[in-house]
């Protein structure tokens, strides 16, 4: 046999594959499963954006390989989404780039800037793609904890001089998965200063942007002055379109950050199928009632899981943003959750798996039924009648 990369064995089983390799085995027992374990939307992408992407199939020019850093009349979409919903100017030409997904550039970036032995600052809990992307290129994570008494904030001043001194890169992402925190302002310009100071860049992930409640639109990175001096935003059709299975996304800001991350991609993926990217030009320039229809959806939900968990004594924070509840158990959330699948075949996502300060945890994910939460919540009562 060969032994894998020295990278590779930093590399666990991938969190929400071994989720859903559990559902499987359950329902082929033939048990009933619910599952909040992985945060995929139920409801099916809008009709009109299927629709251009039907049409974009009708031209055999969209067959070829798309090269590039995307098509320009895509880019341009993106940047008037900026534009008309916060106010931000973007260079389509130079400071966007077509991703397959958020998650492969994400998992890509630090190829480009960090060398074996470098740090990046990786708070957690976090989606795993930021210290992974980190391991494959040879760098060292250092995981700052995020904590409910500190607003799930990284605290920048508990980092070792000799440490910030060899980091090349800061992760944030808000709102956040899985803890659902939104940023501040002040946090934000709090984050720019540090790594101006530091010389470090901030990758801020905002694929959750869009999926906010009660009107309260979450602040965005690049309308923070001097983000994109230090700065690259990845964002994602996937979540605020119920496109994750379509794979698109983008990266967006600091123009040499762009370049490099445009380089590295041009040569090891040959960019985004085109008809995906003409049906995203529909998903952000077309009405976006859909987008608010999915936030109604997605906070109805929110209220009915929250208000059930209230029910039963658990102390539950209402999330504003993101399509998660990220609830304390007040002990082992893995124990929490082992229990829960073993006793009432309902799935959530054992903290931990998002990093050692989710231990007490579990993750929620809104993205099943209304129907199902309130058979889960039935299912919960009764085991804690027990
Ligand atoms: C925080 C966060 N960022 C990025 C992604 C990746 O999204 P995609 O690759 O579908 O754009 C996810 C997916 O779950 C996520 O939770």
């Amino acid at each position: 046999m060969w032994p894998q990369s020295e990278r590779m064995d930093k590399i666990p089983p991938y969190l929400f594959a071994e989720i859903d390799r559990k559902r499987k085995i359950l329902e082929e027992q033939g048990r009933e499963v619910i599952s909040f374990g992985i945060g995929d939307p139920d409801v099916p992408t809008p009709k009109r954006i299927i629709e251009a992407m039907k049409n974009a199939l009708d031209n055999p020019s969209v067959f070829r390989y798309p090269l590039g850093r995307g098509r320009s009349d895509f880019r341009k979409s993106i940047s008037q989404y900026y534009k008309k919903n916060y106010d931000i100017n973007l260079d389509y030409d130079k400071e966007i780039v077509v991703l397959i997904g958020s998650k492969e550039g994400i998992a890509h970036f630090p190829q480009v800037f960090v060398n074996p032995g470098d740090y990046t600052l990786v708070p957690e809990p976090c989606y795993p793609v930021y210290h992974i992307g980190t391991y494959l290129s040879g760098g060292i994570p250092y995981f700052l904890p995020l904590e409910e008494k500190n607003d799930f904030y990284p605290q920048f001043d508990s980092i070792p001089q000799d440490i910030i001194k060899k980091t090349k890169i800061l992760y944030l992402n808000y709102p956040n998965n899985p803890t659902a925190a939104c940023s501040s302002k002040e946090f934000l310009a709090d984050a720019i200063n540090f790594c101006k100071k530091n010389n470090i860049i901030l990758v801020y992930d905002a694929a959750y942007q869009e999926i906010y409640y009660d009107n309260k639109k979450p602040v965005a990175f690049f309308s923070i002055p001097g983000a994109k001096d230090i700065g690259i935003e990845f964002h994602s059709l996937s979540k605020t379109y119920n496109m994750t299975g379509w794979r698109i996304g983008w990266a967006c800001g600091n123009q040499y950050l762009i370049n490099k991350l445009a380089i590295l991609k041009e040569n090891i993926d040959s960019g985004t199928f085109e008809a995906i990217q003409i049906a995203g030009i529909e998903a952000l320039s077309g009405p976006r009632d859909d987008v608010c229809k999915m936030r109604k959806i997605y906070q109805e939900r929110r209220d009915i899981l929250v208000e059930g968990l209230k029910k039963l004594s658990f102390n539950v924070k209402i999330p504003e943003a993101t399509f998660y509840v990220w609830l304390d158990v007040g002990s082992d959330g893995l124990k929490f959750a082992e229990n829960l699948l073993e006793k009432t075949g309902i799935i959530v996502t054992p903290g931990i798996g998002f990093g050692s300060s989710g231990r007490r945890f579990v993750r929620f994910a809104l993205t099943i039924s209304k129907d199902k939460i309130i058979n889960a919540l039935i299912k919960l009562e009764n085991l804690w009648k027990k």
